[in-house]
């Protein structure tokens, strides 16, 4: 089979298609999937690049969709050709995965492979900040940085539907017109103006309640000024580079309280992730949930994928197309 193999960390050029590789054996709790859509995430390149180290070599990619080849001899409810989603499980920039059986997702005949492969990980991590920290009241303010992303597009949205006030930071005017259409109340140009003093202007000086952070280091600092008093920042990615240290004592005069945040704990179980998956599933058929697909490129493009990623020049969703 094909798949990408990164042997040593690096840029984007260690994204390597290698051919004529034996197909995974799937263990008896697992199932073998054909990937048809591969999701991409900036933690790909995090990976890739080993700030978050991963043995070498490997196929990086951790959420897909496709269709059922074998299942394990111990799982129940999946058979062969089943259609289905997954996350959190390395390998699908190639053309077989074994997975845990516990991932998957069946995939509603309503949605595509590319669909399938776009909600998992984004959709259930803005299901995880936007319920797990601050039980949001009507007109509340919620801060997203990087309003735009694949991320921040659904952040957007889902905060909307709860009825918070949104405010979106971007780095482009084009990125602005993106986060306003998904929904956001104002939208920040943050490599332009002072982000924080626009929060608070904007709030007349209330600040957000709940600043939602994947920038990091360029924005983290900031956060602490555009915050509200009980505000509460939750940091759940690295975007700009990992956020430098704060001083605990700083976050005293607000009363403010800071999280981290990983799917990989709120997704971490069969009984965790399902329900959030149900409730991204429910928002895209109701449709006050929509995916944003930009870009579809064939796996062989996967490094032009993580350059354009990472060089901030994607929108919405990116994905990488295993079977034509
Ligand atoms: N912890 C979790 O559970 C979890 C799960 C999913 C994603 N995440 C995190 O969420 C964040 C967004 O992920 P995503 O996949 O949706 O990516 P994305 O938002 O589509 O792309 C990253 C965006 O970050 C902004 N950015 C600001 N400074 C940047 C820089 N120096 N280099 C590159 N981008 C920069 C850019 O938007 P502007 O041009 O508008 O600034 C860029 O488009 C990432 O930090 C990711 O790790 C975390």
């Amino acid at each position: 089979m094909k798949a990408i193999k990164i042997s040593s960390y690096g840029d984007p050029s260690v994204l390597v298609l290698a051919e004529n590789l034996p197909q995974p054996e799937p263990g008896p709790e697992q199932v073998l999937v054909k990937l048809h859509v591969a999701g991409l995430n900036f933690v790909d390149t995090y990976q890739r690049r080993g700030l978050y180290p991963v043995p070498l070599p490997f196929t990086p990619g951790l959420e897909g969709a496709g269709v059922l080849e074998k299942v394990g001899k111990k799982v129940r409810g999946f058979q062969p050709g089943d259609r289905v989603a997954y996350n959190g499980q390395l390998g699908s920039y190639g053309e077989y995965a074994a997975v845990d059986a516990w991932r998957l997702i069946p995939l509603p005949k309503s949605l595509s492979f590319e669909e399938g492969a776009a909600f998992p990980l984004q959709g259930m991590t803005a299901h995880y900040l936007l319920h797990e920290y601050r039980q949001l009241k009507r007109g509340d303010t919620v801060l997203i940085h990087a309003g735009a992303g694949g991320m921040g597009g659904l952040l957007v949205q889902w905060a909307k539907h709860l009825q918070a006030k949104v405010i979106a930071t971007v780095s482009t005017t084009e990125k602005a017109r993106i986060a306003k259409k998904l929904g956001a109340d104002h939208v920040i140009l943050y490599t332009k103006d002072d982000f924080a003093a626009e929060v608070k202007r904007l709030t007349k000086d209330h600040g957000a309640d709940l600043i939602i952070d994947g920038v990091g280091k360029s924005t983290f600092a900031k956060n602490l000024e555009a915050a509200a008093v009980h505000g509460h920042i939750v940091i759940f990615g690295a975007a700009s580079g990992p956020a430098d240290p704060i001083a605990p004592n700083a976050l005293m005069p607000k009363c403010l309280s800071v999280s981290g945040g990983t799917l990989f704990v709120h997704a971490g179980t069969h009984e965790e992730m399902l329900p959030r998956a149900k409730a991204v599933l429910a928002g895209l058929k109701a449709g006050w949930l929509k995916l944003q697909i930009t870009r579809v490129l064939p796996l062989a493009q996967a490094a032009e994928a993580h350059r354009l990623l990472e060089s901030r020049e994607t929108t919405g969703k990116v994905l990488l197309k295993v079977v034509d």
